[in-house]
């Protein structure tokens, strides 16, 4: 039922010296480029854009055992899809995991990924999703302190005897059964010794593939993988007949046929490249992002899928500076999103549309609402300028007035004052005749005198100011 190798497949011949359940080099597992397991960006209309543009398998984002543990199947004929279904805290379905019938035949194509430190809960979880999906695979790399705080993830890579023995249950009592292979997805250790170590105890579990994220677990995404192990990990997974295939900042198809070659590696996985433009897996150049957001929400609207996850994934498809990712980030529907975008609108149902249009008119009728407030806002903001520019104004005039005022005053009193201080004609003509008979001199003396600059003594240090009668006599006095 699946396009990936069945257990089944075991006998096919192999040179190998221990046997895998399916060899490495069979046609499921050579040259091949997957869709990395990703939380919130790798749900199903991602996946089934990758397997578009030419994925060869797509893995789902990690689910936790205890989350699917207790999910209802159910088969939604209307998005022809495979849903696990639990409810929620609010009484609301959730959905917790979900395969498409038969776009792209997802179904036989995607692999379950599970969160698990526990082999009972990691068997009774897989077994409810087993027959809907192309296979199991184990995440043992994952860095988050919500997986490594409960043993989960990265956390496993350090008990490795738990590993094993989770590993060991999936084969036995899922991957046999169902006919599906069982796979673990690693990180590096800090030494190829002992992570050669670690990889062998694996391959001795009887899984089907080991993927190498080829970073420690500190590292960070954007820091460069290191790949100088990937050559003698991929060697000793073939010696076990288990595939092996290489993460950490593979590009594209291109990109991953080269490592392919360099490292002897049977396949690549990529994530962040993907999220941003999924159409890395076509053996072409990848495509415009205006064509693979169109795809991608012609995927999400076929199954109806929930909006908050499509709005999350075409903000990593459409370039930020992008003038239209902005837009999209304020639609509150795919309604929205396709009115901003120019895109067809084709609801999955009824009901879908009719929750888009009210979503739309409440988000248009708030829009309206901020919309009013601003303008009022605005006008209140010009009135008050409007009226500071007024008292301003008034001011202004009032203290020209003033000043004209004071000036008058002031021109006014010097008028007057030069009036009183110039003796008209007919006193000068008596000032004159006075003068001529020799009247008033002493009192013009005395005036005179007034404006004479006091007599001051010579400089020296018997300097004294004769101007100052009282200090001449101190002056005398202390000699
Ligand atoms: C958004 C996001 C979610 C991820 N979720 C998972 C996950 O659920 N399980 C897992 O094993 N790894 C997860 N990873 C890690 C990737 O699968 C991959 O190992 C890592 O990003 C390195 O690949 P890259 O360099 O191609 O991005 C996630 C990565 C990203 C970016």
């Amino acid at each position: 039922m699946s396009d990936s190798p069945a257990v089944s497949d075991s006998n096919t011949p192999s040179t190998a010296s221990k046997p895998g359940p399916v060899p490495h080099t069979h046609p499921g597992y050579v040259g091949k480029c997957v869709l990395a397991p990703m939380v919130r960006t790798g749900e199903l209309p991602t996946r089934l854009l990758a397997l578009r543009y030419g994925c060869d398998m797509v893995w789902g984002p990690e689910v936790v055992d205890k989350g699917i543990i207790g999910s209802e199947r159910r088969e939604n004929e209307a998005a022809d899809t495979v849903d696990f279904v639990k409810s929620g805290h609010n009484g609301k379905d959730q959905m917790v995991f979900r395969t498409h019938r038969t776009l792209e035949k997802e179904r036989k194509k995607c692999i379950f990924q599970i969160g698990t430190a526990n082999p009972e809960l990691a068997v009774q979880g897989a077994k409810l999703v087993a027959a809907d999906v192309a296979g199991v695979d184990v995440n043992a790399g994952c860095p988050k302190h919500f997986s490594i705080h409960s043993g989960m993830g990265a956390a496993l890579l350090k008990t490795p005897e738990t590993l094993t023995a989770i590993l060991r249950s999936l084969i036995t009592e899922v991957g046999k059964p169902f006919n599906i292979p069982i796979s673990v997805k690693i990180r590096i250790l800090d030494d190829l010794d002992s992570t050669l170590t670690l990889v062998r105890q694996l391959c001795e579990t009887g899984v089907c593939r080991v993927t190498v994220h080829c970073r420690t677990a500190p590292m960070r995404p954007r820091e460069a993988p290191i790949r100088d192990y990937l050559a003698a990990i991929a060697d000793l997974c073939h010696s076990y007949n288990v595939a092996c295939y290489a993460n950490g900042d593979v590009r594209s198809r291109m990109h991953a046929d080269e490592i392919i070659s360099q490292y002897g590696v049977d396949g690549c996985m990529i994530a962040i490249a993907a999220e941003k433009n999924p159409s890395v897996f076509s053996t072409e150049l990848a495509r415009p992002w205006g064509e693979v957001v169109r795809n991608y929400l012609e995927y999400s609207q076929a199954i109806g899928h929930y909006f908050s996850n499509t709005k999350f994934c075409l903000n990593n498809l459409i370039p930020g500076a992008e003038e239209h990712g902005q837009k999209v980030t304020q639609a509150k529907s795919v309604l929205g999103v396709c009115e901003i975008l120019g895109l067809p609108y084709k609801p999955l149902n009824a009901e879908i549309e009719k929750e888009d249009r009210e979503s739309e008119e409440q988000a248009q009728a708030l829009r309206a609402q901020k919309q009013k407030v601003k303008e009022a806002q605005e006008a209140n903001r010009l009135k008050q300028a409007q009226g500071k520019a007024k008292v301003k104004q008034h001011n202004l005039q009032k203290n020209k007035e003033k000043q004209k005022r004071l000036n008058e005053e002031k021109k006014k009193g010097n008028a007057e004052r030069q009036k009183s201080a110039t003796p008209d004609r007919e006193t000068q003509a008596v000032a004159g005749q006075k003068r001529k008979r020799g009247e008033g001199g002493k009192s013009m003396d005395r005036e005179a005198g007034k404006s004479k600059k006091p007599e001051v003594a010579p400089e020296g240090p018997n300097a004294v100011d004769l101007s100052q009668p009282k200090k001449l006599v101190d002056a005398v006095a202390g000699q």
